[in-house]
């Protein structure tokens, strides 16, 4: 038998109800905060990671799925090609590639699929799905304000509470400007050299290539030297403007925790980062990151274009959803069962004139018998099914039967819609 590849699987009803509500949630609170949707191809050249996200974090080393091209043209053979493993790249690549800027197009959404190479466990797979939003724009848009960073989150905040998640819990920190990046990658690098010898491999050539990387460490044995790395040192500008985050944030009481440890998996960030995580989760706690990217747009080739955003694990939030509420029923609202010559082109009659008043509406075959169609009916977890008979169409009134009681009651068609909206509330 073949089987879903490991890492990767099928998603269900009535799983897939859940999905949907979720998006719909979120595209109703991003417009409301006025972003719009972008789709961004699902592969792109391997140089837009490995330049934006960097050679030596986990994702690029390690995780992507990358291939060499062979396609018929000359120009596209041995173009190297990577199924994104995130979607920030794509949509700065995007930006730069269309000039969204002289359009006014600088405050994105996305919804999809991204692809990374990991270990598989419940909440982590090698396709998952991200729901992520991105502001970028000229420093005269001000979207390298602190302003924006609160706006952000408290867009998130919203976002969370509309969904029903209560366990959530946001820490932030800031990862200063590009200077004081290089200043305390140096710093890590003198502080490791001692040490790096008996750390894992990966951290031995992080200590070398890109020292601040020693963070994504997650073999336990290196913990207790990294737990005794020094801090970043902040720039008064990079200070400043996450002292006034912070206070944008209470004042709208935002609730948070300053975590100096907080660094993300990717290269592009400065200055506030910050992650998500819920309470109700396990292991694979974090249900979304993001923070502040100034500088890459111009790492990309654009123009001077300061951006922050985030991207919520769409699989954990579904995850958490499940086990904070209630299911999202996906069940019809009414059964429609012809008994009888010609009923069938009666029942898809009354079936159409339902659906296009709103509900939702599964239509049986006359081929069973009404006991059958009504077993059918309770299976699939309609509350109410609908007789169509040679007398019922003459009478132009039907029996609208209660599932769950037994209970029936005869109705004129006109009034049916109406009644099975008001008997389902
Ligand atoms: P990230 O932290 O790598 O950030 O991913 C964001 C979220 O995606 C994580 O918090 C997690 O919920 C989910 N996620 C990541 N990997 C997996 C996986 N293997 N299985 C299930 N869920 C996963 C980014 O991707 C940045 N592009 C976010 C961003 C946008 N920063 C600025 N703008």
């Amino acid at each position: 038998m073949i089987k879903a590849v490991r890492g990767t699987r099928d998603l269900l009803p009535p799983d897939t109800a859940l999905w949907n509500f979720v998006e719909a949630a979120v595209r109703d609170v991003f417009r409301a905060y006025n972003f719009q949707e972008i789709r961004t191809p699902i592969f792109e050249s391997t140089e837009l990671f490995s330049r934006s996200v960097g050679e030596e974090t986990d994702i690029v080393s390690k995780e992507m799925y990358t291939w060499e091209d062979r396609g018929r043209a000359e120009s596209d053979k041995g173009q190297a090609l990577t199924l994104r493993p995130e979607n920030t790249a794509g949509v700065v690549r995007a930006y730069i590639e269309h000039k969204l800027w002289e359009r006014g197009l600088n405050k994105l959404y996305y919804i999809g699929p991204q692809f990374r190479r990991e270990r598989p466990q419940k909440g982590r797979y090698r396709q998952f799905y991200q729901i992520g939003a991105e502001v970028i724009g000229s420093p005269s848009s001000g979207s390298q304000r602190p302003l924006r960073d609160a706006e952000v989150l408290d867009m998130l905040r919203t976002l969370l509470e509309h969904l029903g998640i209560k366990n959530w819990n946001l820490e932030i920190n800031s990862l200063g400007d590009p200077e004081d990046r290089a200043n305390f990658n140096e710093a890590i690098r003198t502080a490791l050299g001692p040490v790096a010898a008996g750390m894992c491999v990966d951290c031995q050539r992080r200590a070398v290539t890109n020292p601040l990387r020693v963070f994504d460490c997650k073999v336990p044995a290196d913990q207790p030297i990294i737990e005794r790395l020094p801090r970043m040192v902040l720039s008064d500008d990079a200070r400043t403007h996450f002292e006034n985050v912070r206070a944008i944030l209470d004042s709208i009481d935002l609730p948070y925790k300053v975590n100096h440890r907080l660094v993300r998996g990717l290269d592009y960030y400065t200055r506030t980062a910050f992650e998500f995580t819920d309470g109700a989760l396990g292991a694979q706690n974090a249900i979304l990151g993001g923070g502040r990217y100034d500088g890459l747009s111009e790492a990309l080739g654009g123009p001077e274009a300061p951006g922050i955003g985030f991207a919520i694990g769409e699989d954990r939030l579904v995850l958490a959803l499940q086990q904070e509420r209630s299911a999202v029923s996906s069940a019809p609202d009414a059964y429609v069962a012809p008994v009888g010559e010609g009923m069938n082109r009666e029942g898809l009659k009354l079936a159409r004139e339902l659906r296009e008043k709103g509900l939702v509406v599964e239509l049986g075959d006359r081929s069973s018998k009404l006991k059958k169609l009504l077993e059918i009916a309770s299976k699939l977890g309609a509350r109410y099914a609908l007789i169509v008979g040679e007398n019922e169409v003459e009478a132009d009134t039907f029996a609208l039967k209660n599932l769950e009681t037994g209970e029936q009651v005869s109705v004129p068609r006109n009034e049916l819609a109406q009644r099975i909206q008001t008997l389902k509330k």
